[in-house]
């Protein structure tokens, strides 16, 4: 069933391993929404949530090495904000110690830590480094010229 945290095409950044590491955070949130309310064991819970916050470290130092590559001015502002995402969903989870309270949060961690931060900062770096892109076939024409 649509639990409205599914990955959407409006999220990609057209940077192809980000992408695809940013839909696989998706894949790790659905073993969540998948688990069956009744017959699922906190441990269940527990190890996918353990991978969830495993997978987004990865995935953040990826980015971040991505961001220093290509110099982007924010660099430190955004790794700053991983660091409190990271932070925010430990907590979250540290303190929901039963499914359903994790469910009722889930959705909101998920908004705030994953699709807020794609939506908002991630497309920050990606316009970025579509600038320098534009830059440097401006500087081709120049040279053409
Ligand atoms: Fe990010």
């Amino acid at each position: 069933m649509a639990s409205g945290l599914e990955w959407r095409e409006e999220y990609r950044l057209g940077i192809g391993k980000i992408d695809q590491q940013h839909i696989h955070l998706f894949e790790i949130v659905a073993q969540i929404t998948d688990l069956d309310a009744i017959t699922s064991t906190k441990e269940e819970l527990k190890a996918i949530l353990v991978e969830l916050s495993r997978y987004m470290k990865e995935h953040f130092s990826e980015e971040e090495v991505y961001m220093h590559q290509i110099d982007f001015p924010e660099y430190e502002y955004h790794r700053n904000l991983h660091r409190e995402i990271i932070e925010f969903v430990n907590t979250s989870v540290t303190n929901s110690p039963t499914l359903a309270m994790i469910r009722t949060k889930l959705k909101f961690i998920i908004k705030k830590a994953l699709i807020d931060h794609i939506v908002t900062e991630d497309m920050k770096y990606k316009l970025y480094a579509a600038s320098l892109k534009e830059n440097r076939f401006d500087e081709c024409l120049v040279e053409l010229a």
